[in-house]
């Protein structure tokens, strides 16, 4: 994207609350029968966030390679196909190439951007270089009234675009919809044969009616209804469930984090008792959450939950180590060790529910097939030796869906909405140095008073990830008459729709100057406090 949305101003609403919860009844249990669309990805930039657009009309749709199998595609009967845009040029040697057959199922097909090109290329209209591309907001004029498409749309109206490449005829049996000044043809259809293309990203928020062509498309053109929401994935997840497990025993390890909190929940409304879950409290916790996570799930839930205290365990075994990665592959392997224990204490379990998202699948290029979990992730979750088979009701839900059924199945909005916390946890805010008590105790006062004050300011929501780096440094500081030579702790706190890229969050400075005087005067051992401005690209989000 060669212009982003600038940084946000932050304000928001308080989110504090409470934490106890209800469970909704039980819905039918019978599957859904699923209208699905599927995106093409020819490798563009946004290919997820078309996904997900379509998913917010209330349509499933599930990214799949440019060339998936046909037979397979023919098989799954969508209701309609798009074709998502691409880096390359159409008439470049090696560039994904568009299997013309894929227009002709007698299903919609809209191509987008790249989708587009290839679209007109296959069937005869002139795509060529433009003497200048368009990148960003563009001027778009509707020609005629913008046919099935775009009809009733502003005259004039702006569109996101990023091309260097244009249609400048459209194939035999097209109409052109709408151009712009370097597109002379930057929409088109053929709505006997049902294909539709659009120059532009209907996707991204900076083209203002991008949403409403794509709701054109899905339900008067591909006559899709709206059945995709958090309770049509709760039913077919729970019949999905059911099926999988029969009468098994089933285990779940809690983090404390949204993702396993929803998939206990889901799989517990599916099979009940039959789930016993496991909170693995390796010390390196945030303030306040084991209990939490207990709360919520022994009390709120009624779920089985054997609540381990490791922390002495873990401690020892991360004593005197600094190397970053040295920590993670303890923590991971102690991890593991002690859920492995608890498991085969109980009896009977055979499977094991892990809260993997469709980001992760696709992240990981494991598409359709098995899960594999960035080796990062997976500290909290997958012990891999272990002989279960993975329940995994998440697999196809963006974390903005998880969020939605994570509240349609009453966990409180203080779950759901909890920013991501990574399984090392704090040790991986400890930073060059080893993992001690009493530098876990300075980071964790410092980061409830951050959280409280983010909290307090109504900005927890906006933020991706708010949270407090202890660097193992120290430094003189003076308080009192007396000299101090203390630690500094860090504030990094950024904004980011899914942890790929981020940006450091503007907070304000008033927010900063409270969290800063009331980190120093209340933890002792700190007498600095710094603010981390980089953003992900070139940093990354923790600081390990
Ligand atoms: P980075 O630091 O790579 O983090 O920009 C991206 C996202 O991943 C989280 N993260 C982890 N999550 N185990 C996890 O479960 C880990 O070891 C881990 N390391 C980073 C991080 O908090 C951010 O949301």
């Amino acid at each position: 994207m060669s212009e982003g949305p600038a940084p946000p101003v932050l304000t928001g609403e308080a989110v504090d609350a409470p934490l106890v919860t209800d469970e909704p009844g039980h819905p039918g249990e019978v599957a859904v029968e699923r209208e699905e669309v599927l995106v093409l990805d020819f490798g563009g930039q946004y290919s997820q966030l078309i996904a997900r657009r379509l998913r917010e009309c209330g349509v499933f749709a599930e990214l799949l390679p440019h060339d998936a199998d046909i037979e397979r595609i023919k098989l799954r009967a969508p209701r309609a196909l798009v074709l998502s845009g691409g880096p390359a040029s159409v008439y470049e040697p090696g560039a994904p190439e568009l299997r013309t057959e894929l227009l002709e199922l007698g299903i919609p097909v809209l191509g987008i951007c790249y989708g587009m090109q290839a679209m007109v290329r296959g069937l005869g209209g002139r795509v060529e270089a433009a003497e200048r591309g368009e990148f960003g907001r563009t001027d778009l004029t509707l020609l005629d009234d913008g046919g099935e498409l775009m009809s009733g749309l502003p005259a004039e109206q702006q569109a996101w675009m990023s091309h260097r490449d244009s249609v400048f005829e459209a194939p035999p049996g097209f109409t052109a919809l709408a151009s712009s000044p370097g597109s002379p043809v930057a929409a088109l259809e053929a709505p006997d044969r049902k294909l539709y293309g659009i120059q532009f990203h209907p996707e991204v928020v900076h083209t203002p009616h991008g949403q409403a062509i794509l709701e054109r498309f899905l339900r008067d053109i591909a006559g899709c209804s709206e059945q995709w929401s958090a309770a049509s994935v709760i039913d077919e997840q729970v019949h999905r469930i059911r099926e999988q497990v029969g009468d098994g025993g089933v285990i779940c390890g809690l983090s404390g984090g949204v993702d396993s909190a929803c998939a206990a929940a889901l799989v517990h409304k599916a099979v009940g008792d039959q789930l016993t879950c496991v909170l693995v409290d390796h010390g390196l916790l945030r303030r306040g959450e084991a209990e939490q996570v207990v709360e919520t799930f022994r009390e709120g839930l009624g779920i089985k939950l054997i609540h381990v205290d490791a922390r002495e365990r873990f401690l020892a075994r991360l004593a005197g180590q600094d190397d970053p990665e040295t920590k993670r592959k303890i923590i991971g392997e102690e991890f593991i060790r002690v859920f492995e224990e608890e498991a085969t204490k109980l009896d009977g379990i055979d499977y094991l529910v892990q809260g993997t998202l469709y980001s992760d699948v696709i992240e990981s290029g494991g598409g359709t097939g098995a899960a594999t979990i960035k080796s990062h992730h997976n500290v909290g979750g997958l012990p891999d030796d272990l002989e279960f088979e993975l329940v995994e009701p998440l697999r196809m839900l963006f974390k903005d869906e998880v969020r939605r059924v994570g509240t349609e199945l009453g966990l409180s909005d203080r779950m759901v909405w909890r920013q991501p916390f990574p399984g090392p946890g704090l040790a991986i805010r400890i930073v060059g140095g080893e993992v001690n008590e009493e530098r876990l105790a300075i980071l964790r006062d410092a980061d409830a008073i951050l959280q409280e004050e983010v909290r307090a300011a109504g900005l927890y929501r906006d933020l991706w990830q708010s949270f407090c780096v202890l660097p193992v440094v120290r430094s003189v500081g003076v308080q009192g008459d007396g000299r101090t030579y203390a630690y500094p702790v860090v504030i990094r706190a950024v904004t980011s729709d899914d942890a790929m890229t981020a940006d450091w969050a503007r907070l304000p400075y008033d927010l900063l100057e409270r969290a800063s005087n009331r980190i120093i005067n209340e933890v002792p051992g700190v007498n600095r406090v710094a603010l981390d401005i980089s953003s992900k690209p070139p940093a990354t989000i923790e600081w390990e």
